[in-house]
């Protein structure tokens, strides 16, 4: 399936609002320019860094664990980051699809500090809902801590509702909050 070429590559960016298209969102933002493209392995160094170390996960990140994500089909994982003009990366976000349910699980969604707040999260969630759409998605699925307030206020802000609290989820113990959107009405018996 073809499905990942929907994923906006190369549409820098200004602005300050979203704006929302056929082929997914993109974030349109004042200051400094921004695009999302889809993962490379000129980026994997910084997105396995950055996950590990800002997104706290440090597990299966290693810049060969994401190479090997690269190798899979376009229809089984989209990784993205953002980045700058010059090319400095400034944030990344990863879907799973699972075809034995017909959902998406997100692994990860992450800017750096500077680049928060500026809807550019909200263009790469809207990405990786509507590929996990296009690939025949029901449902899309997220965890994160349950005291993360601002992460569960951004998927909340975007349509999510808490699902499950999962005990003892993270390696050190921690709870998480399982939140979930549906994206395609339930079949109909
Ligand atoms: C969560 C995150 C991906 C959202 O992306 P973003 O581009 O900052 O968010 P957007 O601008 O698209 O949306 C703004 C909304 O996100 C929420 N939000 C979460 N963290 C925020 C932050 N640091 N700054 C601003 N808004 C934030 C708010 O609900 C905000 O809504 P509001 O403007 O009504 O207050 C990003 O802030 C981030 O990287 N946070 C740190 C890592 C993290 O928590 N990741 C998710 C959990 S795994």
């Amino acid at each position: 399936m073809q499905a990942g070429n929907a994923v906006i590559t190369g549409a820098w960016a200004r602005g300050r609002e979203t704006r929302s298209h056929r082929n997914g969102a993109r974030a349109i933002f004042s200051g400094m320019e921004t695009r999302i493209v889809k993962m490379r392995p000129r980026h994997l160094p910084d997105a396995s860094r950055f996950i590990a170390e800002v997104l706290g996960e440090r597990r299966n990140v290693t810049t060969s664990d994401l190479k090997e994500y690269l190798d899979w089909d376009d229809d089984e994982v989209l990784l993205l980051v953002a980045e700058t003009a010059d090319g400095t990366f400034a944030g990344v976000a990863g879907v799973v699809y699972e075809s034995w349910n017909d959902t998406g699980m997100i692994e990860w969604i992450g800017l750096v500090e500077g680049l928060r707040g500026r809807s550019i999260g909200t263009s790469m969630l809207n990405q990786m809902i509507d590929w996990t759409r296009e690939n025949g998605g029901r449902k899309i699925y997220v965890d994160t801590g349950v005291d993360s307030e601002k992460a569960i206020a951004f998927y909340s802000r975007n349509g999510f509702s808490r699902e499950a609290v999962l005990k003892d989820w993270y390696h050190d113990g921690g709870d998480a909050v399982l939140m979930s959107r549906r994206i395609r009405e339930a079949a109909t018996a």
